[in-house]
């Protein structure tokens, strides 16, 4: 080989490997209107990217360990709009609303956001039953109260995070009548859905996500409540398929009581339609 030849080959494997590198998943984070991104591997190097240990991961089912960046510095310093969400939206339609003052707790005696973040040199085990894993970014939770975050606030394969008003404010929809007094079990049954059911699905047109099929005609409307209950509680045992989505929720993450609350939501929803 000429030494001509030799300088080409070495300048095109050079290239290669820059490319290589620069092969990164990269996180949008839009607060008030304004968007960064970030590379897998510039959230790897930041000087607060620890080590942590996630006693019980939920998208893994055990424990887990991740290199991972806390949440709360990639919001701070920034002034919010008070009674907004941090909207978590993953690569396949998933958004969650989160609550703003939980993503930027510090205190570990509550939950302590904490964004995991995986190196492409040394990739995640698979999720159990699925061919992909929850990275390059996935929101998990850790200290004393992390155990009562819900199974929905855990969004994984994370493309975008971004502020946004409360959602009844965003979908005045999903609203409740303003005259139900704040004990109302109406309430709760809203805010468990939101949690957990709206991360999915959309409910008379409203929401942001795509995983799951809208809801313009309300489940309560052609359920018998007792197999409604039951779907939600674990759907494979009312209909399943390969293809099948929608998770079972275990009595940790939902309640009978809680699901019973949900079910009252839908079911004051299919009295408040608008517009079909
Ligand atoms: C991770 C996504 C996800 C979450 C969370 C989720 N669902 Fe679903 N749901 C789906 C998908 C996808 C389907 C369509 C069936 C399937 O693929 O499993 C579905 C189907 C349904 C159906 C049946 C609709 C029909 O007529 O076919 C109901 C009712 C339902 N979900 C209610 C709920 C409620 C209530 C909650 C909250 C407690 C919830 N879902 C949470 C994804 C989700």
């Amino acid at each position: 080989m000429s030494k001509r030849v030799l300088f080409a080959v070495l300048l095109l494997t050079l290239g290669a490997i820059g490319d290589c590198a620069a092969a990164q998943s990269l996180i949008k984070l839009t607060i008030g209107g304004k968007t960064q991104s970030f590379s897998q591997a510039e959230l790897l190097a930041r000087p607060d990217a620890a080590e942590i240990h996630v006693p019980q991961d939920v998208a893994y089912g055990t424990s887990a360990t991740y290199r991972a960046v806390p949440l709360a510095d990639l919001l701070d310093a920034t002034a919010l709009p008070a009674d907004s969400v941090l909207e978590a939206r993953a690569t396949d339609g998933f958004a969650a609303q989160l609550p703003m003052d939980l993503v930027r707790n510090r205190d570990p005696a509550i939950a302590v956001a904490w964004l995991a973040v995986e190196d492409p040199a040394q990739p995640w085990p698979k999720l159990p039953g699925k061919p992909v894993s929850p990275g390059p970014f996935y929101l998990v939770w850790v200290g004393r109260g992390a155990a009562s975050v819900r199974s929905e606030q855990w969004p994984y394969q994370i493309a975008q995070l971004a502020t946004q008003p409360s959602p009844s404010a965003r979908w005045p929809v999903l609203a409740v009548d303003p005259a139900l007094p704040a004990t109302d079990p109406i309430r709760a049954g809203q805010s468990l859905f939101i949690t957990q059911c709206l991360a999915c699905h959309r409910l008379n047109h409203a929401g942001s996500a795509d995983t799951g099929p809208d809801l313009p005609m309300n489940p309560v409307e052609y359920f018998q409540p007792a197999a409604l209950s039951r779907y939600i509680r674990n759907p494979a045992s009312v209909r399943d398929w390969p293809g099948r989505t929608m998770p079972a929720f275990p009595q940790d993450q939902l309640s009978d009581r809680e699901i019973d609350l949900i079910v009252a939501y839908l079911a004051y929803m299919a009295q408040r339609k608008v517009g079909q």
